[in-house]
């Protein structure tokens, strides 16, 4: 197939299209506008895969809105903490605030569930989570999206943003391994 991708050693053939993603986004970004209207939220974008998700999110938005950038740490905990995740560059009072988390993908749903707990102990008024993709036949974790753009077979994916070992975020739509 002719418009196929290599990236390191595997192949990726087109999977969703570029304007089936812009469309579907709109519709997302439409619905964020009608359910926090009038509430100023604060968007907060995951680094980085998120990246692009979120910038043509919230250039979909038709209401007031915040947005800001974190990245996450990962280490192991102790034996009562297990695997903790925090957020780096997490400069915002989140008290009292609708949080919207902005991820790229849930797959195993590891990082998010991980993660949240450091959100809700900052005392928000709402955490809603926007994704832009799920798995949901590899979910383990107890992890919910309130908004999905588009629910994928299990499968490795990437493109607008996802990468695969570091390549392939800039790819304008998205792509599946062959
Ligand atoms: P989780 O913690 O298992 O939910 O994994 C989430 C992270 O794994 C995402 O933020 C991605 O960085 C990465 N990931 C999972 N599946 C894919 C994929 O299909 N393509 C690219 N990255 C992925
Ligand atoms: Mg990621």
């Amino acid at each position: 197939m002719t418009d196929s991708v290599l990236i390191h050693d595997k192949t990726f053939i087109p999977f969703i299209k570029k304007d089936v993603i812009a469309n579907r986004i709109n519709e997302i970004a439409g619905a964020i506008s009608t359910d926090y209207k009038d509430k100023n939220p604060l968007f907060l974008g995951i680094l980085n895969g998120s990246f692009i998700f979120a910038a043509d999110l919230f250039r979909g938005l038709t209401i007031e809105a915040e947005i800001s950038f974190i990245k996450l740490a990962s280490y192991k905990g102790t034996s009562t903490t297990g695997h903790v995740v925090t957020a780096i560059g997490l400069e915002e009072s989140l008290k009292d605030r609708h949080i919207i988390i902005i991820e790229d993908i849930i797959d195993t749903g590891k990082t998010l569930s991980s993660f949240l707990p450091e959100i809700y102990n900052r005392q928000p008024a709402s955490v809603a989570i926007a994704v832009f993709l799920t798995k949901p036949e590899a979910l383990k974790h107890d992890v919910k999206a309130d908004f999905t753009a588009f629910e994928i077979e299990d499968k490795f994916v990437v493109g607008y943003g996802l990468d695969y070992d570091g390549y392939g975020r800039n790819l304008p739509e998205l792509y599946i391994l062959e």
